[in-house]
């Protein structure tokens, strides 16, 4: 039919003209690249640690218009763009539009945390009869690693793609007495992306001896883009919670949620019961607290759902792991100035951070962190978005 047209065209125009359809015509039917774009990565520079690392930045994009940039400094996500409910896409996660930003110090935003993510009451704990001393960061507590934990070192990077999606693989060798750990540990973190628009992170370590090992994301959410998060509806699958003591430290109690601020077995807003006269809510001036994940630890299964009602998106969480620390950007004040020059104000992002418990190392009824030679640690969390 084409042909017989171009042929009609060809036969009863001046050439000019016949040139202006064709050029028209091949325009007309070359796909918009805003339609479908081909998933890519771009691999940049991204400036110099002030040892003189030079540090990248991976920018992955999918068919479906999710964009998510990582950078091997600290394996941080710095952006997320996911279309709302009308296809208008805008950053999600909270961070900074330079190395520098991260580099000044700020709350582990999009970081990969390690040795241990969330807290190590007294700083200390046994493992076979020996005693380790890490570094205190949080008050006489130890917090998500240390002083210098995974979110403040250069990872190995390596950008591939396959039948799975975009990939960046990120690797780590944490030494021997590092923050005072045991053992030499060897971390692998791959982040993939993929057209359904899951984010994927796949955890790996490996020990030389006896140690404990906690790996967790910190990126802060906001899915309008914008403003507080205490209009966002969150579910939790979790019947149970781990209250804590005025440093956080769990007290070792699995507590119902039933009747507590902390249910959120069906969706409530964040914002609902956020400032209850309730002495954990006190505690952590807001959440900032570990829930017990419904289902078998080891097989990925749904930890949580966030819907933001003005834009339509949607967070879903999935994860091999058997606990999930809800943290509503309490200790955010205003003070932090991020991407744009956007105030990063109380309460305007949260964090969902998959996990073993706080202070597992110290309470033998938790379920178990430590990793011995021969042995590989695994973990796997999804960030799977849509909009409604
Ligand atoms: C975690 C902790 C919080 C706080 C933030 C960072 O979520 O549980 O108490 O330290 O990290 O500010």
């Amino acid at each position: 039919m084409i042909v017989r047209l171009q042929a009609f065209a060809r036969e009863t125009m001046k050439p000019w003209k016949w040139a202006a359809l064709a050029c028209g015509a091949v325009l007309w039917s070359a796909p918009s690249p805003q339609q479908a774009p081909e998933p890519k990565i771009m691999k940049q520079g991204f400036g110099k640690t002030p040892d003189g690392v030079p540090v990248e930045l991976y920018t992955l994009t999918n068919r479906k218009g999710v964009r998510v940039s990582i950078t091997n400094y600290g394996g941080i996500i710095t952006s997320l763009l996911v279309p709302d409910r009308n296809g208008r896409s805008r950053d999600i996660v909270l961070g900074f539009d330079t190395l520098e930003g991260y580099l000044k110090g700020h709350p582990y935003f999009g970081a990969i945390i390690g040795r241990y993510g969330n807290r190590i009451g007294q700083a200390r704990f046994t493992l076979d009869g020996v005693e380790y001393k890490l570094a205190k960061n949080d008050g006489d507590n130890h917090l998500h690693g240390g002083l210098k934990g995974f979110d403040k070192v250069v990872w190995k990077a390596r950008e591939y793609t396959d039948g799975d999606g975009l990939h960046v693989a990120l690797d780590y060798r944490s030494r021997d007495g590092e923050e005072g750990y045991p053992g030499n540990l060897d971390v692998n973190v791959v982040y993939t992306l993929n057209d359904n628009n899951q984010l994927r992170i796949e955890y790996t370590a490996t020990t030389d001896k006896p140690t404990v090992v906690n790996l967790t994301n910190h990126s802060y959410f906001n899915l309008a883009g914008e403003g507080d998060i205490l209009g966002h509806v969150l579910q939790i699958q979790a019947d149970y919670f781990t209250p804590v003591d005025q440093g956080l430290i769990p007290t070792g109690e699995l507590r119902p949620v039933k009747g507590t601020p902390f249910d959120f077995t069906t969706p409530t807003a964040i914002g609902a019961r956020i400032d209850a006269d309730d002495p954990q809510i006190r505690f952590g001036r807001g959440y900032d607290h570990n829930f017990v994940l419904r289902g078998a630890a080891g097989t990925l299964r749904e930890a949580a759902e966030v819907y933001e009602p003005s834009s339509g998106r949607v967070l879903r969480v999935l994860t091999t792991e058997p606990g999930l620390q809800f943290y509503s950007g309490n200790f955010l004040d205003g003070t932090l100035r991020g991407k744009g020059g956007q105030v990063y104000a109380h309460r305007s992002g949260f964090c969902l951070e998959t996990q073993h418990f706080p202070d597992s190392p110290n309470k033998p009824q938790f379920p178990s962190t430590v990793l011995r030679p021969g042995q590989t640690y695994r973990s796997t969390t999804v960030f799977e978005f849509s909009a409604r």
